[in-house]
């Protein structure tokens, strides 16, 4: 049976040398296809795979066409709106993701992004503290939850909004649960964005959410750029010179947000959240793991399709 690894942006080798080993102790053979510089590799490569382990590569319809022995799609790494699930259900490929593995490197980079912004971006001027701020937090998963940890350690009050998680969970972590996104934003200091991009979020952070913010409201977004109605956060960064945003997914209209907000908007310029060599690995090795219990026992806990 072949595993193949098919990464636009590679794993890091030690990374590899754990599928490796995931993969062949259970009697596979892994093939790697990394770098490739055209859809046609991609389309040659997965022609004979049964598995396959992704990052943020795209896999849509003509991809699974173009692998009639597949059985199985690993995205290694949290968000899967790179995969197209319907045809991958059509085709009974079954996809997952490695939730978990790469969230705390995520929730690390909010507290970089907040204190560098709390910082007046070390521009040599007197700025704030993030202790006795009130941090919400959209979507209590796996990196709001390690989100609201650090903001502990950091002495800030907590509070979460999440549409799915019982609020009694929230809770038992000593956070906050607010019942709405509107009493997220209206009543938080900073907001920190960990919706999953998906038909019901898309564009759903907008006019009537960003209103509610107070005065000297920060919203940091390591989701993705798709839940933002962008061009509703130009506006708003417009009318409120008082309002940050940071993000670690540069938005289609960067050139005229930093026009709009400068002093007040950063964006890394590539995504950067999972960029660790522990989250690396980890993702990395997670996903052959899955493989390998899928093929041999058939475990589909982490399916997502
Ligand atoms: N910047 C990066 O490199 C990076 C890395 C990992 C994840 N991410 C993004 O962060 C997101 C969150 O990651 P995660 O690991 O915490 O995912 P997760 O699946 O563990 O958590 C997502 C949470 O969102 C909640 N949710 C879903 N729809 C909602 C809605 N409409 N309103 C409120 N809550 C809702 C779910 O109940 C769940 O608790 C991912 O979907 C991904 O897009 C970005």
């Amino acid at each position: 049976m072949k595993v193949l690894v098919a990464t636009d942006k590679p794993f890091a080798p030690v990374a590899i040398e754990g599928i490796r080993r995931e993969v062949e102790v259970a009697g596979f053979s892994l093939a790697l296809l990394e770098k490739y510089s055209s859809k046609e590799q991609l389309l040659e490569a997965v022609a004979d795979a049964e598995a396959l382990i992704i990052r943020s590569d795209l896999i849509d319809a003509e991809v699974i066409a173009a692998a009639p022995k597949l059985k199985i799609v690993v995205r290694a790494g949290a968000g899967y709106d790179n995969v197209d699930l319907d045809a991958a259900s059509k085709a009974g490929v079954c996809v997952m993701n490695t939730p978990g593995q790469n969230s705390n490197a995520v929730a690390e980079l909010v507290f970089g992004l907040l204190v560098f912004a709390f910082r007046n971006f070390y521009n040599g001027s007197s700025g704030f503290e993030l202790k006795g701020k009130r941090i919400g937090i959209h979507a209590y998963g796996n990196v709001g939850r390690n989100v609201a940890r650090i903001a502990k350690g950091f002495g800030m009050e907590v509070a979460a909004y999440d549409a799915f998680c019982p609020a009694a969970s929230i809770e038992a972590d000593g956070v906050k649960a607010l019942p709405s996104a509107e009493e997220l934003y209206a009543s938080c200091d900073v907001v920190s964005l960990h919706i999953p991009a998906t038909e019901q979020t898309k564009k759903s952070i907008g006019k009537i959410l960003l209103e509610k913010m107070p005065k000297g409201a920060v919203l940091v977004n390591t989701a993705r750029k798709e839940v933002i109605d962008e061009e509703a956060l130009l506006l708003f960064m417009k009318e409120r010179p008082d309002f940050k945003y940071l993000t670690d997914i540069l938005p289609a209209n960067d050139a005229a947000m930093q026009e709009a907000g400068k002093g007040r908007y950063f964006s890394t310029p590539k995504k950067m959240g999972a960029q660790t060599a522990e989250a690396n690995i980890n993702a990395g090795i997670a996903a052959a793991q899955q493989i390998v219990d899928f093929l041999k026992n058939g475990n589909e806990s982490f399916r997502v399709n």
